[in-house]
């Protein structure tokens, strides 16, 4: 049989031991000890790619890695702030803290517990001058990520960037050509890629038992909770955002290219703002001021939370940005609605579709290759009980379907946000699976969500390799 392991042996040996949940850690370890035995798991680490050995190596240094942070909101000054110096202490030294709004950077600096000299971000060079750290880490508001990853590496920095790492054509450009020109690398925090289940999928595809992949399916369940959250944000304007097609929409464009180990050429589709926005009777600017409270579905208190009120609302004088946002605002023109098509260079097409007001969270992912199917369903919030929140069923003919579940690991994200800067800070961590994105991964994602927008806008079909130049010697 060409590929990996067999199915059957999936389903003779160890299958069961999958299904008892109770006894987690025990099944675990046997699925581990299964797939380090299938022989694709020995060729993927025989052919770890020269690149990855190399930007590994950089972890061996004996000193310290500096880091310099801009964008000191929730993701800046949590998973990349407190986070990083709590559980990365020994590896990791914060230098320098950079935000437009003073106010929030003050804050920052205070729950950090930091030493690390703030700048506004007026003095983003002088910080990276006067600091001199090894890799500057972008979070900011997503449409100035390009600024700071741009500027850094003409400043002869390499760069951490939140996903997406552009929101428009012409600022992919200008990070392939910065990135050319200096030499400096950017690698983007696809956490995704490292949840629990993600390493299984990547597996069982580069194993080929499911033969060529001919399709994807791919369905984002927000709910009202979740979902609206990004309506009350800076999310929900494509000018901050480029749509949540690219906000959001870039993580999962991101795994899929990933797992399917292939690029997009083409992008088709269809998304409106059907439900929050200008879709009702009534609206405010904010929660806080509203005079809708009683009869708002929405209604949020945000003064009961003090991380929101240390983070936002008692630093919103300055730049008069409300983080309890209507969501029936009229401005708000990211699509909650939306149905993508892709298709890839190896011939794989992508059904994508993203809804943004249900009554439950999760995701369903489906690959359909020559010889079978994979199921992957994500369950969150929903009003039915289920075993576990990550079930994978793997298909191969009429009579022989067989499922296993995984819970998530404990952490950020589903763990996934520790792993991120394991792979990243701590020594000897191998990339096995190549999880790790580069510049490369980060353009091709955003520029589906960016596709997707302009074919929403046009009507029309969008070629993604128009979109941008890409030098013949940039690796990315
Ligand atoms: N990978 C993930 O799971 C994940 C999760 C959450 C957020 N994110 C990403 O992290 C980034 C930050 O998101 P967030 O939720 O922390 O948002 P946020 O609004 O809390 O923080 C953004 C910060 O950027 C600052 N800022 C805005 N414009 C700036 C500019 N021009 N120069 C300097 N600073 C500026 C703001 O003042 C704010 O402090 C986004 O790119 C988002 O997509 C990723």
């Amino acid at each position: 049989m060409a590929g990996g392991y067999r199915i059957d042996r999936i389903f003779q040996y160890h299958f069961i031991a999958f299904c008892i949940i109770s006894k987690k850690k025990h099944e675990i370890m046997k699925r581990r000890k299964f797939l380090e035995n299938s022989s694709k798991a020995i060729i993927a680490s025989t052919l770890l790619p020269a690149n990855v050995l190399a930007v590994n190596s950089i972890n061996t240094a004996p000193q310290k890695t500096k880091v310099a942070l801009v964008g000191t909101g929730s993701r800046g000054s949590a998973t990349w702030g407190k986070e990083l110096l709590d559980g990365y202490n020994q590896w990791v030294d914060m230098v320098g803290l950079c935000d437009i709004n003073p106010k929030r950077l003050e804050y920052a600096k205070k729950y950090l517990g930091t030493n690390a000299k703030t700048y506004i971000a007026a003095d983003f060079d002088r910080m990276i001058q006067e600091t001199q750290p090894d890799f500057v880490i972008v979070t900011t508001t997503d449409s100035f990520h390009v600024d700071y990853i741009v500027r850094a590496m003409e400043l002869g920095k390499n760069v951490i960037s939140e996903k997406p790492i552009a929101t428009e054509t012409e600022q992919c450009q200008r990070i392939v050509d910065a990135e050319h020109t200096s030499g400096k690398k950017v690698t983007v925090g696809f956490n995704m890629r490292f949840m629990n289940g993600s390493n299984d999928i990547k597996e069982i595809l580069d194993s080929g038992e499911l033969g060529r992949i001919l399709s994807v399916e791919f369905q984002e369940y927000l709910d009202q909770s979740h979902g609206a959250s990004y309506f009350r944000r800076w999310h929900g304007k494509i000018k901050y955002s480029g749509s949540l097609l690219v906000h959001k929409a870039s993580h999962h464009f991101d795994l899929v290219n990933w797992l399917i180990d292939a690029d997009p050429v083409e992008v088709q589709a269809m998304g409106r703002v059907a439900f929050y926005g200008h879709n009702h009777s009534f609206r405010s600017r904010n929660c806080r001021t509203c005079p809708f409270t009683d009869k708002c579905n929405f209604y949020w208190d945000m003064t009961t939370d003090d991380r929101m009120m240390d983070l936002y609302g008692n630093c919103e004088e300055v730049d008069g940005y409300f983080r309890d946002g209507c969501v029936w605002d009229n401005e708000i023109d990211s699509y909650d609605t939306s149905s993508v098509h892709v298709n890839y260079d190896n011939g794989t097409l992508l059904t994508y579709s993203m809804n943004t007001n249900l009554p439950y969270e999760g995701q369903y992912i489906c690959f359909t290759g020559e010889k079978g199917r994979l199921d992957v369903r994500l369950f969150a919030r929903q009003p039915w009980d289920e075993e576990a929140p990550i079930e994978i069923r793997l298909s191969k003919d009429m009579n022989r379907s067989k499922v296993f579940s995984l819970q998530h690991s404990t952490g950020g994200h589903g763990g996934s946000d520790e792993r991120v800067k394991d792979l990243i800070f701590k020594p000897d961590v191998k990339d096995e699976l190549g999880r790790k994105a580069g510049s490369r991964a980060g353009i091709m994602s955003s520029l589906i969500g960016i596709a997707a927008r302009q074919s929403i806008e046009t009507g029309s079909k969008v070629k993604v390799g128009d979109l941008v130049h890409f030098p013949t010697t940039w690796k990315g």
